[in-house]
């Protein structure tokens, strides 16, 4: 068992000092090397459908897939500047929320928070388009590492969705929006914890419920808010693939823990629980402040602390928190995951939406359909 110092590197979770303290070093470099130390692994056992779900998903997954060149309307044009002023137009900035005295960004007026929306959206972008990055390696890494052929199979097919949303988010930035940000810290902390692990489940566990899982409300929030149609669309078709992939990893790691006795499964409660607190970090944003000119550290408290923005933060967790409990990490031992989840504010979720009906909830089959009958 590890103390919560050991797994996230400070005491309180609400360490703001710590949290700034972690910035990125090599924002200017264009690679970046991670030990990866996990065995790849042959089956000899091609038995093709012997875990009839995941086989079930990988059919679904060669009809699912569509191409992020052809499929998008790429000729939309996007004026973010007009989008983000529409956007404080209608619903106000921050400040009207949220007490900035003594801050600086009391003084901010129209044309800084419009400013100020623009590059939230780089910035988020950005970070999606990471995290797609982080979602292809790691399950290129699946592929190799899983010991059951279906779900070698499936892993395959989401290296190629992955692709794709890398590619879709890029261009979007590259084409469509005013700037771009590099990964930010918490961020890439995660993704280079989960790559180095050397333990299959713990990919799976990392990327496909924590990373994924959040990933999947995000797309959610924004496919509601926005009204520009290339990335509703965009985001609409990135969703259909990421249901898919959360499901991917609760039908393994189902079968996987079952099998696992309490100190195993202590491991995982204490990295999802790592992983929820990086990710909750990251949302923090402090990389679009600090390039707003604002004090990050009289920011971020007042930021995080405020009770709208602290709903949104948690609603982020509304598809992690269902996914856990099905997967026994909740309740394995003596709760230890609950009460963490508790202390964060997020338990309340435990019995939203199951993923495995989301799959086709989402689903883009028929447009797919309709659109290979148009010819
Ligand atoms: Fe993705
Ligand atoms: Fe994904």
């Amino acid at each position: 068992m590890s103390s919560v110092e050991e797994i996230i590197g400070r005491t309180d979770p609400n360490d703001f000092d710590a949290i700034l303290g972690m910035t990125n070093t090599d924002v200017e470099e264009t690679i970046h090397y991670v030990e990866d130390h996990a065995d790849c692994i042959y089956t000899w056992d091609y038995e093709k459908g012997a875990r009839p779900q995941l086989e079930k998903l990988y059919e679904k997954a060669k009809k699912g897939q569509w191409n992020g060149e052809t499929d998008l309307p790429w000729d939309t044009d996007v004026d973010q500047e007009k989008l983000a002023t529409q956007e404080y137009d209608e619903v106000g900035a921050l400040d009207a929320f949220i007490d900035f005295s003594g801050t600086g960004v009391e003084k901010w007026v129209r044309k800084d928070w419009i400013k100020f929306n623009m590059e939230s959206q780089n910035w988020a972008l950005s970070q999606f388009m990471h995290g797609e990055q982080g979602a292809l390696v790691c399950t290129a890494k699946i592929v190799e590492t899983v010991p059951w052929i279906d779900a070698k199979y499936y892993a395959a097919t989401q290296v190629v969705d992955e692709a794709r949303h890398v590619e879709v988010f890029s261009k979007y930035l590259d084409t469509k929006l005013s700037d771009s940000y590099p990964i930010n810290i918490h961020l890439r902390m995660l993704l280079d914890e989960i790559v180095r692990d050397s333990r299959w489940d713990m990919t799976y566990l990392g990327m496909q419920i924590m990373v994924e899982g959040l990933a999947l409300a995000a797309f959610g929030f924004l496919y509601q808010q926005t009204r520009e149609p290339l990335l509703k669309q965009l985001l609409r078709y990135v969703m259909s693939d990421e249901a898919r992939h959360v499901a991917f990893g609760v039908l393994s790691l189902k079968e996987a823990y079952a099998g696992m006795n309490q100190s195993e499964l202590r491991e995982r409660q204490e990295f999802a629980f790592e992983a929820a607190l990086r990710m909750r970090d990251r949302f923090l944003q402090q990389e679009v402040w600090d390039r707003m000119g604002a004090d990050v550290s009289k920011i971020l408290p007042i930021v995080s602390q405020n009770p709208e923005r602290l709903e949104f933060q948690h609603l982020l967790f509304s598809k992690i928190v269902p996914n856990c409990k099905k997967l026994g990490l909740l309740d394995a031992g003596d709760g230890w995951l609950r009460e963490k989840f508790g202390e964060i504010g997020v338990i309340q979720y435990e019995n939203w939406v199951d993923i495995e009906e989301e799959v086709d909830a989402f689903a883009i089959t028929r447009e797919l359909e309709a659109e290979s009958a148009l010819g």
